[in-house]
């Protein structure tokens, strides 16, 4: 991942973050230039493509488009939705109108929410805490629960084959100023900040969700905004989350 830092990025085309011929994984693009873009990932493994966090309709088109430059969009078999939020999840409607027999991959507490999207029936998959996906090539997609972060019902999903943990909102940054992958990592606090200080519930939930990740071997952090972050920050990321004093931390911080 380390060696995308300095690429010239094209972001008319996806960019490969990991491909052993068996399994890819891409970062899908966009043109969005506010702070608060979005990143939609493609997991590709035999028959099975699924998109990580597809985004919003509004970008539907292009993010459609993109995914056709690597494969044919109606093939796309799954959508990994961290929670439901518009910004993450709101194109399922159309991705569903290409392939109705696509899996919506969430939580229990995502999917009671998915409907009001516009469709009351969808092929669900539900996620639980620890549970895992099997893929084609003999990998797997595991997932783990990060409740209160900032959606009570939010996971992410590591991929054991790239190493690449989709951390969904965790570790969402929101800069106009952006890099794919970070190049220095307290220069990304402050945009990390931005998200997390309104938008995490407390310190016990970033906390408690930094201590599943311990002895987990993650080559790259892929969040839903903002730049990758590479093998070698993981360590500070984490401790990012363990010493993050966030949203009720501060809103009530008169009651400690
Ligand atoms: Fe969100
Ligand atoms: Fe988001």
């Amino acid at each position: 991942m380390e060696h995308l830092a300095d690429a010239d990025l094209d972001l008319e085309r996806p960019t490969v973050l990991y491909d052993d011929g068996r399994h890819g994984v891409y970062w899908i693009g966009i043109t969005d230039e506010t702070a608060f873009r979005c990143n939609t990932y493609l997991i590709r493994d035999g028959d099975q493509a699924l998109l990580v966090d597809p985004g919003n309709r509004g970008f539907f088109e292009q993010v459609r488009s993109r995914v056709g430059q690597l494969m044919p969009p109606e093939e796309v078999t799954g959508l990994i939705l961290c929670h439901q939020d518009p910004d993450v999840a709101a194109s399922m409607v159309d991705w569903l109108d290409l392939n109705p027999k696509l899996e919506v991959i969430s939580t229990a507490r995502t999917h009671v929410l998915l409907p009001h999207y516009g469709r009351a029936r969808y092929p669900a998959v539900e996620v639980r805490e620890a549970s895992a996906r099997k893929l084609p090539s003999g990998g797997e997609l595991r997932f783990i629960e990060a409740p209160f972060l900032h959606f009570p019902g939010a996971f992410a999903t590591y991929d054991a084959t790239s190493k690449v943990l989709f951390s969904g909102d965790v570790w969402a940054a929101l800069d106009v100023q952006w890099r794919l992958v970070v190049d220095d990592f307290e220069m990304h606090v402050p945009a990390m900040d931005l998200f997390h200080l309104d938008y995490m519930a407390s310190n016990v939930a970033s906390r408690g969700f930094a201590k599943k990740l311990v002895g987990l071997d993650i080559e790259a952090i892929a969040p839903q905004h903002g730049s990758i972050i590479p093998r070698r920050y993981v360590p500070r990321a984490l401790e990012y989350l363990d010493k993050l004093r966030c949203g009720l931390d501060i809103v009530y911080a008169d009651l400690e």
